[in-house]
């Protein structure tokens, strides 16, 4: 009883305290203070917050000649108020970035030189403004295929393998105090790790500052297996960057093998078969879901390199993954419920984390 009482009046925040720093990332609502019992458990629970979207291009720079700082002025108030370590996300993606960023002036084919003046513009406004208060950026993200090839995206196709180095750049000049991040999903793949490692690796060794690398960790039940998370902590921390979980999610629904990962921009349409825990979760699936967030929690702590773990939401109702890979699932991927209540998953973690500080000290 005495035992059940202490787990759940348990804090992530305090238990990790001297581990690393854990999170989760925020919408619209949480941002707003309209959503207040998310609120609380991120003020009771984590002590670092990401935008979920509101700092991604398309939302905060819509206009060539427009920057939309209300609600990105709020998350960031949010977080000084509350004492949390803010990251920013993202700088660089070729998802919801709005085309005219790509785009000639007049209808003229885009000019590397113009692309490269708008990257640098983006980048020394919005890290600019928050100089001093976002704490880290995921300056890049996703610019690589899952077999380790560049991602043929228009930031690729026209400024080549360097728009990387540049975004680095200009975010360090905009704040050399941020740390910044290159983060991707499905480095557990090894020719995707083996790519990245080497794109970090040879920044590094250039003088250009990447001073950590986030995996996304869009991850299933089974997949991808504790040996290759294992694997893919040690060789990120290698380099000898910051090696960060900065989306955890675990999606026990089917999921078709193409989609594996995060990309957005696919889609697979909704049938009965692909959404079976509509009305509520099996108690089997409950349980698989606890051992797998405590086994992933306790690889985290048994690895000094791991500095930051955020999950990709806050309670089940706001995950993104009701709406992706299949649109209007009723999906059950987070530690609280749809009611804001701790699931089986947040007390096997809480008891996974407490069993190791205690073999620790
Ligand atoms: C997702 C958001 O959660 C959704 O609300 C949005 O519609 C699409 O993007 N990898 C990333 C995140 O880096 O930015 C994505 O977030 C999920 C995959």
């Amino acid at each position: 009883m005495r035992e059940s009482r202490a787990v759940s009046s348990a804090a992530l925040r305090e238990i990790l305290k001297d581990r690393f720093l854990v999170g989760a990332a925020l919408n619209d609502n949480q941002i707003a203070g309209k959503d207040t019992a998310a609120v609380e458990i991120v003020r009771r629970h984590f002590n670092t917050i990401t935008p979920e979207n509101i700092l991604k291009w398309e939302a905060v720079h819509p206009k060539a000649d427009r920057f939309e700082f209300c609600v990105p002025d709020q998350f960031v108030a949010l977080g000084a108020w509350q004492g949390l370590f803010v990251v920013g996300h993202t700088l660089v993606w070729h998802n919801q970035t709005p085309p005219w960023v790509f785009e000639g002036t007049s209808g003229a084919p885009l000019h590397p030189e113009l692309l490269l003046w708008r990257l640098r513009e983006h980048i020394h406004t919005v890290v600019g403004r928050y100089r001093g208060r976002v704490r880290a950026w995921d300056v890049v993200n996703e610019a690589f295929e899952d077999d380790g090839t560049w991602r043929k995206t228009p930031w690729y196709t026209t400024l080549g393998e360097e728009f990387v180095a540049k975004a680095f750049e200009f975010a360090r000049d905009a704040d050399p105090d941020a740390e910044l991040y290159y983060n991707d999903y499905n480095l557990w793949k090894p020719a995707k790790r083996k790519a990245v490692v080497r794109l970090v690796t040879s920044l590094r060794k250039r003088g250009i500052r990447v001073d950590g690398i986030g995996e996304q960790g869009h991850w299933l039940l089974e997949d991808p297996s504790l040996q290759e998370i294992e694997a893919t902590i040690v060789d990120l921390a290698k380099t000898g960057a910051k090696v960060m979980i900065t989306e955890l999610d675990i999606d026990p629904l089917p999921r078709p093998d193409a989609l594996v990962g995060a990309d957005v921009a696919k889609h697979v349409e909704l049938t009965p078969e692909l959404d079976p825990h509509a009305e509520g979760v099996p108690e089997d699936v409950q349980r698989r879901m606890a051992q797998r967030y405590a086994d992933v929690f306790s690889l985290f702590v048994k690895h000094r390199a791991v500095s930051r773990v955020t999950l990709w939401g806050v309670t089940d109702a706001d995950s993104w993954l009701n709406h992706w890979p299949v649109p209007g699932r009723t999906n059950h991927p987070l530690l609280w419920d749809r009611l804001g209540q701790p699931k089986p998953a947040f007390h096997a973690v809480v008891e996974a984390l407490t069993r190791a500080a205690s073999a620790r000290a």
